[in-house]
């Protein structure tokens, strides 16, 4: 595995550009499988999950080709209907094929996905929905055989508001006669991204950002020319790197209106936070004040950036607290912070975070994708050098760190 030799005390400053969103793009790519023709999209970062999710449409018979600049997809011919056991356990959103797939073949099998670091990760509430559709789902020897003759439009009700469940009902619902409500969907910036570009494909959709979501199923598909939106966990990332490094970071190619809780705890912390159309400035002013953060869906304070500011926290003048309601088990970078000099205890779904004067510099090991983004900034900030190790999940999600970093003063190498 590789892992970055990152030189601690590091003042970073300068301008940094945020990629196009890795949530957003995974199901855009998924929803070419629907149009009958060729869609063109832009700004798809260039990540290891995003060329997992074009080997998935490629095993599925679509033809996609890639100039640098733009990802092009035909799934006019489709002659696949599966995904194999190990694209599911590289990567869960393999799951997202199950819609597009049952709404244009009627037919899907996909591996019950594992568990994965953060959490058991069930798929009940994609079930359950694509059931309430009509679909007869059997679940045999760890796979999911999906299949139905004709899909009718029906009213489904979240237990949870999913993000993968409620973009594979988007797409699935496609397919269906009639109309489709779902109801305690999730409202993320990416389920909007998903409903634009499946509008522009020809669906009738609306209500995206809201809880309830209404499709009109069985409108003709076509292919289309779509723009990925910029990634909120990516600048937002960002953003820390300024506060724990006692920098000033321009971040650029942001919709701040979709990092509302992100922009505030930063604030909150003590940073000198200016919002922009679309660049954000932050700037460390001080001592960062202690404070508590819980996840939630959107519009709560994302899950995806809580290991990011757990490590902010061990730098804070005083006690944080950080609960995480969305994953059962998402603090696999309390050891490895500890490892640095961090005093946290965890008690339950909360982390107790007493702030250090500084961090020491150690060989940690990311251990999913914002783990590794958390030990990264920590890294970063600390007195000495650190060896991060397994920075292969950091790739997963963050597009060309190491240029990016190097460009605003970060030392920082990759080693085999
Ligand atoms: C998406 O995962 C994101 N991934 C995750 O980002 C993100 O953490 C998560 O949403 C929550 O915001 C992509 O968009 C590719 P969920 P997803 O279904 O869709 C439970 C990252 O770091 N649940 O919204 O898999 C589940 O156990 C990744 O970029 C059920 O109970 O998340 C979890 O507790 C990590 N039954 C909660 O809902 C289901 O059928 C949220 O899961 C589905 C989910």
């Amino acid at each position: 595995m590789n892992r970055y030799l990152i030189n601690g005390k590091q003042r970073l400053e300068g301008q940094i550009t945020t990629s196009g969103s890795k949530n957003a793009s995974l199901p855009l790519l998924a929803a070419t499988l629907l149009g009958m023709g060729e869609s063109t999209l832009k700004k798809i970062p260039r990540l290891s999950d995003v060329e997992h999710m074009v080997q998935v449409l490629k095993s599925l018979g679509a033809k996609v080709e890639d100039d640098g600049e733009t990802l092009s997809i035909d799934a006019r011919v489709l002659t696949g209907i599966s995904v194999s056991e190990e694209c599911m356990r590289q990567m869960r959103a393999s799951n997202l094929i199950l819609g597009p797939l049952l709404a244009r073949l009627g037919e899907a099998r996909i591996p019950l996905p594992g568990g994965c670091r953060i959490g058991s990760r069930p798929m009940d509430q994609h079930l359950k929905g694509l059931a309430a559709l009509g679909v007869d789902i059997q679940e045999t020897h760890g796979y999911i055989e999906a299949k139905v003759k004709r899909m009718r439009g029906a009213d489904i009700y979240f237990d949870v508001p999913s993000v993968g469940a409620t973009e594979n009902l988007m797409m699935a619902a496609m397919g269906a006669d009639g109309t489709t409500l779902l109801h305690n969907a999730a409202r993320e910036p990416e389920i909007i991204d998903l409903q634009n570009m499946l509008t522009a494909m020809g669906g009738k959709i609306i209500g995206a950002g809201t809880a309830t979501i209404r499709i009109e199923g069985r409108q003709p598909l076509w292919g289309t020319e779509y723009t990925v939106i910029p990634d909120r966990i990516e600048a937002g990332t960002h953003m820390l790197a300024a506060v724990m490094t006692q920098g000033d970071l321009e971040i650029d190619n942001v919709i701040p209106e979709h990092m509302s809780p992100i922009i505030a705890k930063t604030k909150q912390c003590g940073a000198e936070v200016t919002v922009n159309n679309s660049s954000i400035r932050v700037k460390h002013t001080g001592a960062i004040n202690p404070m508590e953060i819980k996840t939630l869906s959107y519009p709560g304070f994302p899950t995806d950036m809580q290991p990011q500011f757990m490590a902010l926290m061990t730098l804070a003048q005083g006690t944080s607290v950080v609960t995480e309601t969305i994953f059962e088990n998402r603090f696999q970078h309390v050891d490895e912070l500890r490892r640095m000099g961090a005093k946290i205890s965890v008690e339950g779904r909360s982390a107790i975070v007493h702030g250090v004067e500084r961090l020491e510099g150690a060989f940690v090991e990311a251990t999913d994708l914002r783990a590794g983004a958390a030990l990264f900034l920590a890294a970063l900030a600390a007195e000495e050098a650190s060896v991060l190790q397994n920075i292969e999940y950091i790739f997963r999600g963050y597009e060309k760190l190491e240029e990016k970093y190097q460009a605003v003063g970060g030392k920082l190498q990759r080693m085999v």
